[in-house]
């Protein structure tokens, strides 16, 4: 009896996943109610659609988790999904899919406030002037969570001459990022950072982790990245370090609820970048994805477990 894959995805994947060697097959999950499949298939790859918003969260569907033995999250961060997925005996996640590419749009970010070249464009004569740029060689990128985007973030920002402080949840143990300062706490790095990079999941334990006391502690004058999700930080307190000159800037990719609603100061204040929760986006991302995809189906078919396994307990 062939392996039973529920998929939300588009039909070109679905397609190239039911040509893996094992031979799946491969059925669309219910656009409304993706949950219900669980009973017909043994697998389920699943997307952030709105069905998951609307789907129950103060009680565990009939039939959940039913037949299914894994669960796939095209996304690095559960977050979007009610607890109960988590039910399912395994569920694991594209983590490190477009770390590389959201690291990219993290440096992006970084030499677009360190070296201001629109800003500093001759357009006549009359702007023919000097002006002073920063540096990205000897500053200070504390890199908050320290997972694949923090590491992938950490490798580039040593290699460009900055000085890496960073934290994560389970202590100060080295990374294998050679130059990296792992500090015991959130206030540490940011009291000594001149970026600071937001890269931890959306857990109960950092929701609104930016708040105004850990705000007022940054270093004066420090430019935030959050690519992570909003609800890390506590928009009106952003808002108000950032009036306060506490922050100069912010490059938010990610913002507390998405989008944020019309008229909303963070779409119109002059200290902030907001890109539409795009910095995982490339071209290549989908293949990137489905060789993942493919790389855990072998494994299951093995016997062995998916790579990055989502931990129930800790949420991500
Ligand atoms: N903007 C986008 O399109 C986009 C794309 C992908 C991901 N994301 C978001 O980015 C998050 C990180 O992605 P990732 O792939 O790097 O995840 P990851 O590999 O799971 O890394 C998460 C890191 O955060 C650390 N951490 C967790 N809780 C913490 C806490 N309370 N205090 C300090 N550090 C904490 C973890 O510590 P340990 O090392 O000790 O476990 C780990 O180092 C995802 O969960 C997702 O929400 C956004």
């Amino acid at each position: 009896m062939s392996f039973v894959i529920a998929s939300q995805l588009e039909p070109a994947l679905n397609e190239a996943i039911a040509r893996h060697p094992s031979r799946p097959k491969v059925i669309v999950a219910p656009v409304d109610d993706p949950w219900t499949i669980a009973t017909e298939a043994d697998a389920l790859i699943v997307r952030p659609t709105p069905a998951w918003r609307q789907a129950p969260r103060d009680h565990v569907p009939d039939g959940w988790p039913g037949r299914l033995r894994w669960v796939f999250t095209s996304s690095a961060g559960v977050d979007f999904y009610p607890k109960w997925l988590l039910d399912a005996p395994v569920v694991s996640c594209a983590r490190g899919t477009a770390s590389e590419e959201i690291a990219d749009y993290v440096i992006a970010a970084i030499y677009a406030r360190a070296k201001d070249m629109a800003a500093a464009a001759a357009h006549g004569p009359a702007d023919w002037r000097y002006t002073e740029l920063g540096q990205v060689v000897g500053s200070t990128i504390g890199v908050i969570g320290l997972g694949a985007i923090g590491t992938a973030v950490a490798r580039r920002a040593t290699a460009l001459g900055a000085r890496v402080v960073a934290v994560r949840r389970s202590g100060t143990a080295k990374i294998g990022v050679i130059g990296v300062d792992v500090l015991p706490s959130v206030a540490d790095v940011v009291g000594k950072a001149d970026h600071i990079v937001i890269a931890v999941p959306a857990t109960p334990q950092t929701r609104h982790l930016f708040d105004r006391d850990l705000l007022a502690g940054v270093k004066p004058g420090a430019h935030l990245i959050n690519i992570a999700r909003g609800s890390v930080v506590d928009q009106d307190a952003l808002l108000g370090a950032l009036d306060a000159g506490q922050l100069s800037f912010a490059t938010l990719d990610v913002t507390d609820p998405e989008p944020l609603p019309a008229g909303h100061p963070l779409y119109s204040h002059p200290k902030v970048l907001l890109t539409p929760h795009i910095s995982a986006s490339y071209t290549l991302a989908r293949g990137k994805l489905l060789d993942k995809i493919l790389t855990d189906i072998t494994r299951v078919a093995y016997g062995q477990q998916p790579v990055d396994v989502v931990d129930r307990l800790r949420g991500y």
